[in-house]
């Protein structure tokens, strides 16, 4: 429908003609429809020209320009030049792949403009929904709280803040960590993510706070030391107060005991979290399911749904068992959010009340799209496929003369390097396998990471996206076998290694 222009005010975003905005948004549209179905086609990456960077140099512009021609520069110089994220051959850190079912709920989203602070709206009781759903795939209580923000690391934090909050009491949230005067300490594995680290110091505990626990030889926390610790902190007059296992780690995908994490927390009256960054949602499929066996018992669990669980970014999440607790540890009142029991603001409690953020995205409709349109039982044989394909190839390596694994397959992440030549320096073939990584990244067939294994450098590929297929797996190998053919064959520099 054409609008009357002079309906429009002048200040007014809207455009002029409505019309012509339909016509331009089913081009933007029919592109990134296009974009998804070519994928195969593209290189996953591709190094990144000036020219596209220079488009982003700019001066403020102060006079209108033209949709069209930003939507023209969005295809010629962002498009091509992203992280590559979605293209079946990137096995790079721990990205998803999103999901095309999704990227249209995040344009429904965007329209709707919907601020999931609070308030008596139905995309809250969107996100009520998801929530229900994940106490239901992670088998937690009703009595469970949940909420989107945006990746893992965040919900980490959330997750010990509110550990906080059920160690020292509400009083802490005015008095601050230090006036308790008591030395709160806290335990991870070697293994685990980074920011388990950084939640100790932004919530004001320090990271000298945290007790990081050797790995045994399957990269899992070894629970005797665990013990041994923890004792020797009471002695010493400390109060633990909260482990975070992981199920799933960043490196090498390993999964921390988690029955015998629960067990000890429970003895030991110590809050169980688990970082089950992209690894919780293995509850769905069930051969993976029965080695999270545990999860359930967790206090919290903090993971993403745009990593296996193919939701385009970002849409973290955290789920609290006690939900009261979670709601004590964040609830503000304040004037301005006073809550009725009718009209715009009933509806409480808001999902501002279970986190620090007041003003939210819609980041559920994006997961409600996708789980209801997939099914639960699919997005269970994504996950369950990602960890076939890394077992196919583990094969490969170990069928090979060229390369080494470095570490147990546990999920869906290979950690691998090209072997040296005899005699070659370790840290010239750290080096060289650093390069090969990039080279693979460059040729724009595969994109996997790097990263360090025993102290060494190896070369990783997490299969995360739901695109990718066992073509894709053995591209990824036959281009490091191609690559590091002619890589390792160049004379070494004499005094130039150094293992990053
Ligand atoms: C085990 C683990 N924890 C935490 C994170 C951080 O998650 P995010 O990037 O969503 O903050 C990651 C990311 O890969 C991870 O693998």
């Amino acid at each position: 429908m054409n609008s009357d222009p002079h309906q429009t005010l002048p200040a007014s975003l809207d455009p002029q003609d409505w019309q012509e905005l339909r016509g331009q948004g089913h081009r933007m549209l029919d592109d990134m429809i296009d974009y998804l179905a070519g994928i195969r086609e593209r290189p996953v990456w591709q190094p990144i020209p000036q020219s596209a960077r220079n488009a982003f140099q700019a001066d403020l512009p102060q006079h209108p320009g033209s949709l069209v021609d930003a939507h023209d520069t969005f295809m010629h110089d962002i498009l091509p030049y992203a992280v590559g994220n979605s293209h079946p051959g990137f096995m790079g850190w721990v990205h998803g792949g999103g999901n095309p079912v999704g990227m249209l709920a995040e344009m429904l989203a965007a329209g709707l403009n919907a601020n999931l602070g609070g308030r008596n709206q139905i995309p809250v009781d969107v996100e009520r929904q998801v929530v229900q759903w994940v106490r239901t795939i992670l088998g937690f209580p009703e009595q469970a709280s949940g909420l989107f923000v945006t990746g893992t690391s965040i919900a980490n934090l959330i997750a010990l803040w509110v550990a906080r909050v059920g160690a020292l009491g509400t009083d802490v949230r005015n008095e601050g960590v230090a006036a308790h005067g008591r030395s709160l300490v806290a335990y991870t594995s070697a293994g685990a993510h980074g920011c388990i680290a950084q939640a100790m110091d932004l919530a004001g505990f320090g990271t000298e706070a945290l007790r990081v626990i050797p790995m045994n030889a399957a990269f899992e926390i070894d629970i005797e030391i665990l013990k041994r610790t923890i004792a020797q902190d009471r002695a010493a007059g400390l109060q633990p107060f909260f482990i975070a296992a992981t199920a799933g780690s960043v490196d090498v995908g390993a999964i921390d005991p988690l029955q015998a994490i629960a067990d000890l927390a429970a003895s030991e009256k110590l809050w169980f979290h688990v970082d089950g960054a992209y690894g919780a949602l293995g509850m769905l499929a069930p051969d993976i399911a029965g080695r999270l066996r545990g999860i359930e018992r967790a206090d919290s669990v903090a993971f993403d749904f745009h990593k296996w669980g193919q939701v385009p970014y970002d849409a973290g999440f955290i789920l609290v068992r006690d939900g009261e607790l979670h709601r004590r540890t964040f609830a503000s009142p304040a004037s301005y959010l006073r809550r009725e029991a009718r009209g715009l603001a009933g509806g409480s409690p808001w999902p501002c009340d279970f986190g620090p953020d007041l003003s939210r995205g819609f980041r559920a409709l994006k997961a409600w799209f996708t789980i209801q349109v997939h099914g639960a039982e699919k997005l269970g044989q994504v996950i369950a496929g990602t960890c076939a394909l890394a077992q196919a190839m583990k094969q490969r390596i170990e069928a090979s003369q060229e390369l080494e694994l470095l570490a147990p397959v546990a999920l869906n992440i290979v950690c691998f390097r090209y072997r040296g030549p005899a005699g070659m320096d370790v840290a010239e073939v750290d080096r060289l396998n650093a390069e090969l990584a990039v080279a693979v990244q460059e040729s724009g067939v595969a994109a996997p990471s790097t990263t360090l294994v025993g102290g060494r450098l190896a070369i990783r590929a997490a299969i995360v996206n739901h695109r990718t297929g066992k073509d894709d797996v053995d591209a990824l190998i036959d281009t490091c076998l191609a690559l590091g053919k002619t890589i390792f064959s160049i004379p070494a520099p004499s005094g130039h290694g150094s293992s990053t």
